[in-house]
């Protein structure tokens, strides 16, 4: 008998419980790109208080500072091909997400996580891509990268040493 249960509770999903296998692939690259909170940094208004999901990932306004190196502010990741990043394949953005290197060979500063992105499997890492390039196209111009000497223009976090 209870093999039998067993069986019929297994083929009906109810042993594990919520599962990756009836996710489409765009709902486990919007599930991943939520708690891997990439919208914590890249969404607009977010470290204002107000994130604006009209803009979702659409570049953030704030920037970190890295003390000698520059003001990074996190891009946007929506498929406009001017200021975001329509003109990157999915191959080019999860280069980006797992080792930090732009098509254009730059190195991102390590504030963007991708050393621990890094261990992304390439099916997630592919369903990653895809959902960000199934995104409604935003136009939105993030500032900098701006110098370690140069003069800022836009808000930024910083570190602050107790004096
Ligand atoms: C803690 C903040 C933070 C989080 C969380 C974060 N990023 Fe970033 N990301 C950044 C910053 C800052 C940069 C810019 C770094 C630089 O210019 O060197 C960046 C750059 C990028 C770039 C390069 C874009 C370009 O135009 O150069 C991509 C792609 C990217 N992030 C994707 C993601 C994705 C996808 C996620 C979620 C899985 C994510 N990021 C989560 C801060 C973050």
């Amino acid at each position: 008998m209870r093999p039998i249960i067993w069986a019929t509770l297994a083929a009906f999903g109810l042993l594990s419980g919520p599962s990756a296998f009836a996710q489409t692939q765009a709902q486990r690259g919007e599930y991943l790109v939520t708690i891997m909170d990439c919208t914590g940094c890249h969404t607009p208004g977010t470290f204002l208080g107000k994130p604006d999901m009209q803009r979702y990932l659409g570049g953030s306004e704030v920037g970190f500072q890295i003390p000698g190196l520059g003001i990074f502010y996190p891009p946007n990741l929506t498929p406009d091909p001017e200021t975001g990043l329509g003109k990157w394949s999915e191959a080019d953005i999860i280069k980006a997400v797992r080792t930090g290197v732009r098509p254009d060979g730059r190195q991102l500063v390590p504030i963007m996580p991708y050393h621990s992105y890094g261990k992304l499997t390439d099916e997630d890492a592919r369903a990653l891509a895809s959902f960000l390039k199934s995104l409604k196209p935003v136009r939105n111009q993030v500032p900098g990268p701006v110098g370690a000497t140069e003069k800022p223009s836009a808000p930024y976090l910083t570190v602050v040493m107790p004096q």
